[in-house]
Order: C-alpha cells, then sequence, then structure tokens
C-alpha cells in the first residue's frame, strides 16, 4: 500500500508525554508504557497507536481495563473525552530481532535503532515525527551483564535492584518525535572528556564502546569536538544537554544515528588507529561523528512533519558535513570526493527505475527513500541556495530557520521560506529543485568575436523524464564561470554566476581581447550534466592552466573519458593527450599529493559505462586496463618516484594523506604498466606498511594480480586481523573487488566461509555490496553474478529486509544493459518477486526495478 505526501493530515491525537519502563533482558523485556493523550482538533476519531509485532499484556485508560482492539498491529481504543492516560504492557525478545530495528543485541549490548519506524517495535504509540513528547525512561537490568544504562537526556537517579539488578531514570527535556528515542545497556567503557560551549556551559562528552576498543577512540572523540566548536562558529549552534553519548555497536544496519543525546553508531564509524584504518576510515569517522552532531540542530530541534520531508534534515545536514570536512582539511579534494560519489551513486539513481524527487511523493517503505537523491543531491540543493543568495544571507537564513521552527516538526517549503524571508530574493522557481526527479543535461558553446572582443556564451538545458514525471518545467541552474585566455593562461572573463532558468539563453562577456576558454560549472556550482562543445586542444589547455582546482580535475577527467570511450569503440585509443595531461600535474610544484591522487585515478568503469548508451562491461575494462598500461609504462619513473614517497603511519596531517593516497594511486598505474614490477612493488608497499592505509592500499593493487606475492599478503592479512571483524571485512571487500575473470568463484566461496554471516550488515556488505560494485566482475556474461546477488538478497531478506532492498538497485539497473545481460538480470529481479514471503521492503525496490 503506498503512502501519498498530498494525504498529510495533521496527528488526531499529540502525546505531551512518555513514561516508559523497561524490565531488560535479552530474551524477554518487559515494556510498560504511560502516554499522556490529548486529541487535537475538532473531530471523533478514535486513538490509533501503531504497533509491530506486539501483543498487549494489558492495556488501561485512566487507570482502568478498558475496550480495545488490535488492526493490523495498531492498538485502536475509542475515546469520548478529550484527554487521557494510556497505559500499555508487552514483551519483546531483544535476542530474538533480527531486523535491527526497535530494540535489539548486538554482541551481548542491548540498544535500540528507531529511525524511521522501529519505535512501534517497542511500544504502542502513533510513532510519526510530528507527534513531538517528553520522554521520561526507567530502566532496569542485570547488574553484571548490564552495568552501564543509558537513555536520552539527563540521568536523573540509579540504583540496586532486587537479585543483582539495578536501575536508572532518565529524562529528556526537550520534546522529541519516537524515531529519536534511544537506549542501551550493557558492559561498556568510556572515553570521557569535556566542552565549553561558547556560552561557557560544561558538557560532559562520552564514546562508550567495549573497554578493549578505548584506545580506538582518540579520533572520534577529537572529531567530535572539532565538530561542536565548528556549529558555533559557522552556524551560531550551540549544544543544549549537560551530557552528550557516542556508543558503538557492531551489528547496525546504517551509519549512525542521531538520537537525542545519545547517538548511535556503526562501530566502523567510531573506531580507528593507524593500524586497522585507512585515512579514508579516519575521514569517514570525523564525517559522520560530525553528521550526527549537527543533526542535533538540524534533525532534532528541528525536526521532520512528515517522511517525505526527510531531505529537510539530511541533506542540510550532509551538507553541514560536508561544510567541516572541507574546513578540516583541503576544500577542493573534499569537494572532488563529494561529487564523484554523486555521480556514481544519485546521477544512476535519477537515471533510473527508482528515481525519485528530493521530496518524494509516495513511497510503500519509508526505509527504501534513505536514498542519495534524499541525502546527496538534497545537499547540493542546499549548497545552490548558498551560491545564490551568498553565504552572509544564507547564514541569515539558516538563523531564521532555526529560530523560528525550534521545537517543531516542519517541512523541505518551510526551510526555502526562511531562506526567501532572510535574503528577499525569489525562490519560487528554485523549487522545482524538490519535486521535480532527474538530473538536468545542460548544453554549453562558447563562441567569440574578436573584432568586437566578445563572447557569447549559450546555453540550453533539458530535464529527463523520470517514472510517474514527464514535461518538465525549466529549472533555476546556478553556473559558476570564468574565461580564461587560449595564450596567456590569465583569467579574461572574472569568475561570476549565471542564473540559467529558461530553456534556453545567451549570456555575453565584453573586453574579452583573446581568444577564451570556457571554464564553467566551477566546483560543480550545480548537479547537473554538463555537455560543452569545444575546440582541439581546449580541454588539454584547461587541464593544464586552469586556476581553479576543481576544474581543472574536471579537464583532467574528461581527458580521460574522452580517451576511454573512444578504446571501448575502436580499441585502443591515442592515450597521448592524457599521458602530457597526467604528466603535467605529477611534475606540477603548485599541486598538492592529495590533488594530484585524485587527479590521477581513472573514472571507475561504473562511470564510464553511466557515460554509454549501452553499458558494455568487457570493452569498458579492456579500453581502461589499456588506458592504464599506456600510463604505467609511459611515466614509470615520475610514478615509481610518487610511490616511493613515504609518510609516516602516525601522521594523520592532510599532507601526510595526501602522500600516501598518491602512492597507491601510482602503484596501480605502474603495475598496470609491468605486472611483475607491479606485484614486487605491492608485495614491498605490504610488507614495510606501518598503517592500514599503505597496506590496505597494496592489497587492492594485488588483489587482481596472479600470483604468489597476492596469495601470500592476503593469508598474513587474515592471520593478522581475523579477531578485529572492522578489518576482516576489509579482506572480505578486497577479495569481491578483484577484478579477476575467477571472482565470481572466489565470492561463492567466500559466502561459505566460517567468518562469513548474515546477521552483521558489514559483513554482508563487505561481501555482497562489493561484489555487486565491482561492474565487469558483477556483470559476468554467464549470469552468476546475479544469481549470487539475488541469492543473496533472497537469504538476507528473511532475516533484515532493509540490508537486503537496498543492494536491489544493482539488479535494477538492467535497461543499461545489452539484451543478453538485461534478460538475466530481469530473470532475477522476477524470481525475486515471485519468491513468497518476501518483505514490503525488497518488493517495493524489485517490483518498481521491473517496471
Ligand atoms: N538519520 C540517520 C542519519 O543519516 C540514518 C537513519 C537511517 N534510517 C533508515 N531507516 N534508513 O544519520
Ligand atoms: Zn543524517
Amino acid at each position: 500500500v503506498a503512502i501519498f505526501r498530498k494525504d498529510y493530515r495533521p496527528p488526531d491525537w499529540l502525546v505531551p508525554e512518555v513514561r516508559l519502563e523497561f524490565e531488560l533482558d535479552p530474551d524477554r523485556t518487559k515494556v510498560r508504557s504511560r502516554l499522556k493523550l490529548v486529541r487535537n482538533g475538532d473531530h471523533n476519531r478514535a486513538i490509533r497507536l501503531a504497533g509491530e509485532g506486539l501483543e498487549p499484556l494489558a492495556v488501561r485508560v485512566d487507570g482502568a481495563e478498558a475496550p480495545w482492539s488490535l488492526d493490523s498491529g495498531t492498538l485502536v481504543i475509542e475515546l469520548e473525552g478529550d484527554d487521557a492516560t494510556v497505559e500499555t504492557e508487552i514483551e519483546i525478545s531483544p535476542a530474538a530481532n533480527n531486523k535491527l530495528m526497535g530494540l535489539y543485541s548486538s554482541g551481548g549490548l542491548l540498544c535500540t535503532q528507531c529511525e524511521s519506524e522501529g519505535f512501534r517495535r517497542i511500544t504502542f504509540h502513533p510513532d510519526r515525527p510530528d507527534v513531538l513528547s517528553r520522554y521520561s525512561v526507567r530502566m532496569s537490568a542485570d547488574k553484571t551483564r548490564f552495568p552501564i544504562l543509558l537513555a536520552n537526556g539527563n540521568l536523573i537517579g540509579s540504583g540496586d535492584g532486587e537479585v543483582g539488578r539495578h536501575w536508572a531514570k532518565w529524562e529528556d527535556p526537550f520534546p522529541k518525535p519516537s524515531y529519536l528515542f534511544a537506549m542501551v545497556a550493557g558492559d561498556l567503557a568510556a572515553n570521557s572528556d569535556r566542552f565549553t560551549t561558547m556560552s561557557g556551559r560544561e558538557v560532559a562528552l562520552n564514546i562508550w564502546v567495549r573497554t578493549r576498543d578505548l584506545p580506538k577512540t582518540a579520533h572520534a572523540m577529537d572529531s567530535l569536538k572539532a565538530a561542536m566548536r565548528w556549529d558555533e562558529d559557522v552556524y551560531g549552534r550551540e549544544y543544549d544537554l549537560d551530557l552528550f553519548n557516542i556508543v558503538a555497536v557492531d551489528d547496525f544496519n546504517f551509519g549512525a544515528m542521531e538520537n537525542k543525546g545519545l547517538n548511535i553508531f556503526n562501530s566502523r564509524y567510531v573506531l580507528a588507529d593507524q593500524d586497522t584504518a585507512t585515512d579514508v576510515d579516519f575521514d569517514n569517522i570525523a564525517g559522520v561523528v560530525a553528521h550526527e552532531y549537527f543533526h542535533n540542530w538540524s534533525g532534532d530541534r528541528v525536526t521532520c512533519r512528515d517522511w517525505f520531508q526527510l531531505s529537510l534534515k539530511e541533506g542540510f545536514t550532509v551538507f553541514r558535513d560536508q561544510g567541516f570536512s572541507a574546513d578540516m582539511g583541503s576544500a577542493a579534494v573534499k569537494r572532488i570526493e563529494d561529487v564523484r560519489l554523486l555521480r556514481a551513486a544519485q546521477f544512476p539513481e535519477d537515471a533510473g527505475p527508482l528515481a525519485h524527487p528530493v521530496r518524494p511523493e509516495s513511497y510503500i517503505e519509508i526505509t527504501n527513500f534513505y536514498t542519495a537523491t534524499v541525502y546527496n543531491k538534497g545537499a547540493e540543493v542546499i549548497r545552490m541556495m548558498r551560491t545564490i543568495l551568498g553565504e552572509e544571507a544564507f547564514r541569515k537564513g539558516s538563523d531564521l530557520y532555526f529560530d523560528r521552527h525550534d521545537g517543531q516538526a516542519v517541512t523541505c517549503e518551510d526551510f526555502v521560506k526562511a531562506m526567501e524571508d532572510a535574503s528577499g530574493v525569489d525562490l519560487s522557481q528554485f523549487r522545482l529543485w524538490y519535486s521535480q526527479a532527474g538530473t538536468p543535461q545542460v548544453a554549453a558553446k562558447l563562441d567569440y568575436d574578436p573584432t568586437s572582443a566578445s563572447a557569447t556564451l549559450k546555453l540550453r538545458q533539458r530535464i529527463p523524464n523520470t517514472p510517474g514525471q514527464a514535461d518538465k518545467q525549466p529549472m533555476v541552474i546556478p553556473l559558476n564561470v570564468a574565461l580564461i585566455g587560449k595564450d596567456s593562461g590569465a583569467t579574461v572573463g572574472e569568475e561570476r554566476l549565471i542564473l540559467l532558468n529558461d530553456d534556453e539563453e545567451s549570456i555575453s562577456f565584453f573586453g574579452i581581447d583573446e581568444s577564451p576558454l570556457l571554464s564553467i560549472n566551477r566546483d560543480f556550482s550545480a548537479p547537473v550534466m554538463l555537455a560543452v562543445e569545444r575546440q582541439d586542444g581546449d580541454l588539454e589547455k584547461l587541464a593544464e592552466i586552469d586556476a581553479n582546482p576543481f576544474a581543472r580535475y574536471e579537464a583532467c577527467q574528461e581527458l580521460m573519458y574522452r580517451s576511454l570511450i573512444e578504446g571501448t569503440r575502436s580499441g585502443p585509443a591515442d592515450p597521448s593527450a592524457v599521458v602530457a595531461a597526467i604528466r603535467g600535474t605529477l611534475r606540477s610544484n603548485e599541486l598538492d599529493p592529495a590533488f594530484k591522487g585524485e587527479a590521477l585515478l581513472l573514472p571507475s568503469e561504473g562511470l564510464i559505462g553511466d557515460r554509454m548508451d549501452l553499458v558494455d562491461p568487457d570493452a569498458i575494462h579492456r579500453s581502461r586496463e589499456s588506458l592504464r598500461t599506456a600510463i604505467g609504462s609511459e611515466l614509470a619513473s615520475e610514478l615509481a618516484q610518487a610511490q616511493s614517497a613515504i609518510a609516516a603511519g602516525d601522521d594523520l596531517s592532510a599532507s601526510a594523506k595526501g602522500v600516501r593516497k598518491l602512492k597507491t594511486v601510482a602503484l596501480w598505474l605502474l603495475a598496470g604498466g609491468d605486472r611483475d614490477r607491479g606485484l614486487a612493488m605491492a608485495k614491498a608497499q605490504y610488507d614495510r606498511a606501518d598503517n592500514m592505509t599503505d597496506r590496505q592500499g597494496a592489497l587492492s593493487v594485488l588483489t587482481s594480480l596472479e600470483g604468489p606475492e597476492r596469495e601470500a599478503a592476503f593469508a598474513d592479512f587474515y592471520q593478522r586481523y581475523k579477531n578485529d571483524s572492522l578489518v576482516l571485512d576489509k579482506w572480505f571487500a578486497l577479495q569481491a573487488a578483484a577484478q579477476r575473470t575467477d571472482t565470481i568463484d572466489v565470492v561463492e566461496a567466500l559466502a561459505r566461509h566460517e567468518d562469513f554471516g548474515i546477521r552483521n550488515p558489514n559483513r554482508w556488505r563487505a561481501l555482497v555490496g562489493n561484489f555487486a560494485a565491482n561492474q565487469w566482475a558483477f556483470h559476468h556474461p554467464s549470469g552468476r553474478g546475479y544469481r549470487f546477488v539475488a541469492d543473496m538478497i533472497l537469504e538476507v531478506d528473511r532475516m533484515n529486509p532493509q540490508v537486503a532492498a537496498r543492494q536491489v538497485p544493482s539488479l535494477g539497473r538492467w535497461r543499461r544493459f545489452e539484451s543478453g545481460r538485461a534478460g538475466l538480470m530481469r530473470a532475477e529481479l522476477d524470481r525475486i518477486v515471485a519468491t513468497p514471503g518476501i518483505s514490503r521492503d525488497v518488493y517495493e525496490q524489485a517490483s518498481k526495478s521491473l517496471g
């Protein structure tokens, strides 16, 4: 059954107060709840409290037994008066909860995940984000097994109970929706610290982990303090409780969760040291810690009215965490990474059967809408508003938004309205970014007239049709444009912001005394696909001289795409332009290693496929390998030099990270030119590594090669890390990412490995997710890759539908492939849909993918 945005109605009953009592036990947890309910508006509808898999043991209204009924899980109570206290009592089994939604057990801990609709698996409640309540929670548990008892807000009492049990009472002064409820019980130790807010309030900070993991929490703590300071400096947002807790759990469906005052994290986004985590892991931890912390304002203090508004908090918060990471490291490199992710994950979504607007119109299962569109395109929409309004007006708009809506559950429209009111800029047409799906396609051409010293930029936009949406209106597309002298390399037309808001527009530049090059969509000012008509030699020149690092990177990538696509058609293309651009990049004294590492990375096979009418995985692989070989052999000495650079493993500065990034990219290119030399150098890099970045980098090259060096390194890695589950995930992931003809055999064997299991989402995704992202291997012409992934989806679906459903889109892209592969992919989707008892989650994704 689909739910529609247009059907929104305010809640019939409000719940100003929630009191919960938990008698915790892994097998049988008793939950007593006491809700204060108040009729909202003039109506005579019954109280309906959502429940999933709950059997009421008792229901009392105003202290007395009262009639009730269950309507497919929902508790229905008819009431005459306008307010009531409803008490319920139920029993649940956290240990048997494999969906990891609601209250569940993970590695001996008891923990919760409620967003979006997990609270109804804990107790009866309206469980919708526009019902805000004050919570007080009493929890009791066995004192030895669960010495630490945590919930949202402040601890207001604790003590011993009968027969080895103890209790704690928590109260959260801030009204919140049920999806932000959280609770943890377990044998945990804390890395504790303090933070003084801008107004001088002291906040106690704790990161709770198993005792043995304490040494791996320093980076997360540093990141948290940096994020708290940054949100004060950049957004004027101060933390509001005296306590902030983070808990790391091993079994977690997503990255992390922003529960008020008690963030719960997938342990992979908390734990790190140089021996077990890569630089990318360190950066991801900082980004996710900041993201969840920033939600305290953009999410908790101001929350969503309904789940169609999810991007209100997620798009904005992703935008905020991107800004934080940009300020902590290199802004240009961060932008390159974010844009790569957008193109790799969101553009295909926007171009496929599951395309939806940033603010969706309908859903069957809301969990399927935690997408790259809602998160990452949503962040781009916020970024465009800042670009259009300017930083100052944007900040005024965000202040107004927080001020106006503090303590409310609001909509994307409310956000845009605040921006409009604060800036005086009319954003009516801009709102189309929330309602129209599909990546806009922009065509650009620059004409130069030397006699009048003027240039004319012709722009055209087209918004592709998407499922359920045709005939779209032109959008507001902010394009940062500069003109660069072809000969002098100097800026001849200062960077300016052009707002393309018609189907077609012409923009004139005057006083241009030199033939200009067009540098457009600088810093990716708009999330569009751009086709620029250029003259021979223009791109080469831009790749060499564009002063905007992002634009320079883009020019370099365009050169690569051009050669790679040509190589898929007619055999190896002439690599000389790419080789020259890379040589120039490597030799440059002004570019830093991190940027060089990005600029040298060839576009992934998936991204190359996105530029073809029909994806041909074999031709793409051949073409990319041949370009790699050409670069590797022609630039062997420069690459060897970059590969030999060493940065101490405990040096986490941006420059040391850059050196390590470039090192492995250089190794990979070198190995393309000379496999034997590559094997030897990779083995040496592995053996000498004093950090996980170099070690995993060496393995990422070795995994696609053949030889005893490969086997030795993987065996060593396994022996060394088999008891560290986060590192063992890497061992699975690296093998699933191997570009080899036997990868499907290896992956099938790994699915039977004693260390493989499907209850842990990280392990499942390490194997299945990485394999499905390995285009050449996954699209094995036999269809075995599809069958494997479909089998894994069906198997995990019986346990954890959310994890299963997230993998369906990899099969859903069948229309992009030649008929043989397309038919095999479709057949697997058909098989999934025809399987009795599949979840709503998987059903929605698979049936929509079939179209
Ligand atoms: N709000 C969390 C975050 O982005 C993610 C929650 C994911 N929940 C879900 N049902 N997919 O930080
Ligand atoms: Zn979020």
